[in-house]
C-alpha cells in the first residue's frame, strides 16, 4: 500500500511539474510575441517618421524651387517694366538708346551714372542735380514731375533699364 501511495505521489508530482513547465512555456511564448509585436510597432513607427521626414523635405524643396521661380519672374518683370516705363512715360521722345537726339543717348546717361544707381534714382526723384548735360536741364526738368510720382520699385526698374544700355 505504501508503494502505491508513493507511485501516485510521483505521478502527481510529474503531472504538476509538467503542467508548471507548460505554463512557463506559454508565458515565454507570450512574452516573445509581445516583444515581436513591440519590435514591429517600433519599426512601423520608425518607417512612418522616416516617410514624414522625406515628405517634409520634399515639400521644403518644392517650396524653395517655387520661390526661386517667382523671384526669377519678378526680376524678369522688373526688366520689362523699366523699358516699358521708359516708353510709356514719353522718355523715348527725347532719349534714344544709342544716339543723342533732344536729350543725351541712354548709353551716355548709363556711362555717366555707372556704379551710381542711387544717384540716378535721386536725380529722378528731383533730389540731385543734373550731371550729364546741366546746361540743357531746363528741357529735362518738366519730366521730373512724372518720375517724382513713381514708387521705389518703378524708379529702380527705370534706373536698371537705363544702366543696362551700353
Ligand atoms: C523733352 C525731352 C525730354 C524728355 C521727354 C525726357 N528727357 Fe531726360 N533729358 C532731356 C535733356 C535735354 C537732358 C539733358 C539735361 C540733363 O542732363 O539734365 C535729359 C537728361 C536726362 C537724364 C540725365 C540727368 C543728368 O544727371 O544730367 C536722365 C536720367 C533722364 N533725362 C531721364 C529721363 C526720363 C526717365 C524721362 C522720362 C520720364 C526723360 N528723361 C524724359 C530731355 C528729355
Amino acid at each position: 500500500m505504501k508503494k502505491l501511495g508513493l507511485l501516485l505521489l510521483a505521478v502527481m508530482m510529474i503531472s504538476l511539474s509538467s503542467c508548471g513547465s507548460d505554463d512557463a512555456k506559454k508565458a515565454k511564448e507570450g512574452a516573445e510575441q509581445a516583444v515581436e509585436a513591440t519590435k514591429e510597432a517600433a519599426q512601423e513607427a520608425g518607417d512612418a517618421v522616416k516617410e514624414a521626414a522625406e515628405k517634409t523635405g520634399e515639400a521644403v524643396k518644392e517650396a524653395a524651387e517655387k520661390t526661386e521661380e517667382a523671384a526669377k519672374e519678378a526680376t524678369g518683370a522688373a526688366d520689362v517694366n523699366g523699358k516699358t516705363l521708359f516708353a510709356s512715360n514719353g522718355c523715348v521722345a527725347c532719349h534714344n538708346p544709342q544716339n543723342k537726339t533732344v536729350g543725351p543717348a541712354i548709353k551716355e546717361i548709363a556711362a555717366g551714372y555707372a556704379g551710381k544707381k542711387d544717384e540716378l534714382v535721386k536725380f529722378l526723384k528731383g533730389e540731385a542735380k543734373a550731371i550729364i548735360d546741366p546746361a540743357q536741364f531746363a528741357v529735362m526738368q518738366p519730366n521730373l514731375a512724372t518720375t517724382k510720382k513713381m514708387n521705389d520699385a518703378e524708379l529702380n526698374a527705370l534706373a536698371d533699364y537705363m544702366l543696362s544700355i551700353k
